[in-house]
């Protein structure tokens, strides 16, 4: 069977999933039934859906869910998470209540600086480069001055060109080095219009610079796009206590819990297959605000872990220590967010995950989002030392697996009660269940 189309994006919603059932699944009246299923009946909002990406035939829900109890900076938040995966919301809660009782989260915003880059190439002499470039440099933020007036206007903007040779990397590359404040928005569309715009005007002085010969006049533009790597886009979070505040913990005594506590961290630190692991867990709490909040977690996800190979070997985002009896732990990490623009005003509710946070600006925003890594790893390695993870996964799991084997809800609250003292594992609870169902 022909599985290609011309002309599909042409289609209407219908048409697409006539085509897509009939050409790709066994069931057709079943695998349609499956999409409209996730279609909203309120038929503006499923057309606000459809109108963000292209072809869309269907709506993807994600667990929308909230962690309250967490306090920043001497104010509680309750926090909005999207997630699928067990346990996560669960463990902030916890997290969000251990320290509560402890002077909570204190969380600070280091900078905010943005990046793009022009990539070019050019064949000839540097210092006539080096001075056309401080001739055009002026030029190039007046001719930007339409997309940066706004902008400034609330107090950001270009804040440096910079020109850069790369030429022992690649022969002839250089880049214009751009650094923007964005204020409360992720800046993508503000940078990439600024960039182009630079690169045009790049271009064309370039060819009236009488300086130039003509084969330096005709530098070329690569490209021109911002970076998701923004190291001077930082925030702080940190939690601490006395030693003797943490509590006995699975048999720990609060000293030989932090001592442990700072192992786990260290091993992170000079063990990437473990750091790997413990950012995974910092990501789940950073990941579902950042969806939560309408942001893109893609670009924070990129930016954060080259931030933790920024010295050449990938390491822990959390560091801890002990002294003079204070047990501190700590996040620092990248964070480009926004709190207008994008999906921030558009998607319902975005809108209302940004409203339970109080309609935070973007600093605030990176300090929730912050915390909410902190707290996460928190939860993890708490877990890890003492009982392991699974006791807790595997309990939250539970319930996917008796949603697999469609239990009903009265099945669903003897099996909660069953393994209120067992071990969960899939074998075992699909056995019970046989058992269960076989008595019936
Ligand atoms: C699971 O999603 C995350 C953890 O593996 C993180 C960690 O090991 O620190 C529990």
């Amino acid at each position: 069977m022909n599985k290609q189309i011309e002309g599909f994006s042409r289609l209407n919603k219908n048409q697409k999933i006539e085509w897509l059932t009939k050409t790709y699944f066994k069931e057709q009246d079943l695998s349609k039934k499956i999409l409209e299923q996730y279609w909203n009946t309120d038929e503006s909002l499923q057309k606000l859906h459809d109108e963000f990406i292209e072809n869309t035939i269907s709506n993807f829900y994600l667990p929308f869910a909230i962690a309250p109890n967490f306090l920043i900076n001497n104010e509680v938040y309750t926090i909005p998470m999207t997630i699928e995966e067990s346990s996560v919301v669960a463990a902030a809660g916890k997290a969000a209540k251990f320290w509560k009782h402890r002077g909570g989260f204190k969380a600070q915003v280091i900078s905010t600086e943005k990046i793009g880059q022009v990539h070019f190439m050019y064949e000839g002499d540097k210092e006539k480069l080096s001075r056309f470039f401080e001739n055009v440099k002026p030029f190039l933020i007046t001719a930007a001055s339409s997309i940066t007036q706004n902008m400034e206007k609330r107090g950001g903007g270009i804040l440096d060109i910079e020109l850069r040779d790369k030429t022992r990397e690649i022969a002839s590359y250089y880049q214009l080095h751009c650094t923007f404040e964005t204020l409360d928005a992720m800046g993508a569309n503000f940078i990439n219009s600024c960039l182009e715009q630079f690169s045009k005007t790049f271009i064309e002085e370039a060819k009236s610079y009488s300086e130039f010969s003509e084969t330096e006049k005709q530098l070329q533009v690569v490209m021109s796009i911002l970076s998701n790597y923004v190291p001077n886009c930082i925030v702080k979070a940190e939690v601490s206590c006395p030693v003797e505040e943490l509590n006995e913990d699975d048999g720990l005594s609060p000293k030989e819990f932090a001592q442990k506590f700072i192992r786990a961290v260290q091993i992170a630190e000079v063990e990437p297959h473990r750091a790997v692991t413990h950012n995974k867990g910092i990501m789940n709490g950073i990941d579902s605000v950042v969806l939560a909040t309408g942001n893109d977690f893609r670009a924070v996800e990129a930016g954060i872990h080259a931030y933790a190979a920024k010295n050449g070997n990938y390491t822990s985002l959390t560091h801890a220590s002990i002294e003079n009896g204070i047990f501190k732990f700590w996040i620092e990490l990248p964070l480009a967010l926004g709190t207008v623009g994008g999906l921030t005003s558009l998607h319902p509710l975005v809108k209302l995950a940004l409203e339970l946070l109080g309609k935070p600006n973007a600093k605030e925003l990176m300090q929730i989002v912050a915390v909410a890594g902190l707290a996460q790893n928190f939860a993890a390695l708490r877990s890890l030392i003492t009982t392991g993870i699974q006791k807790g996964h595997m309990k939250m799991h539970l319930m996917n697996i008796m949603n697999q084997l469609k239990a009903t809800e009265e099945e669903k609250n003897y099996f909660l009660n069953y393994f209120k003292d067992k071990t969960v594992s899939h074998s075992e609870v699909v056995n019970v269940f046989n058992k269960l169902r076989a008595k019936a």
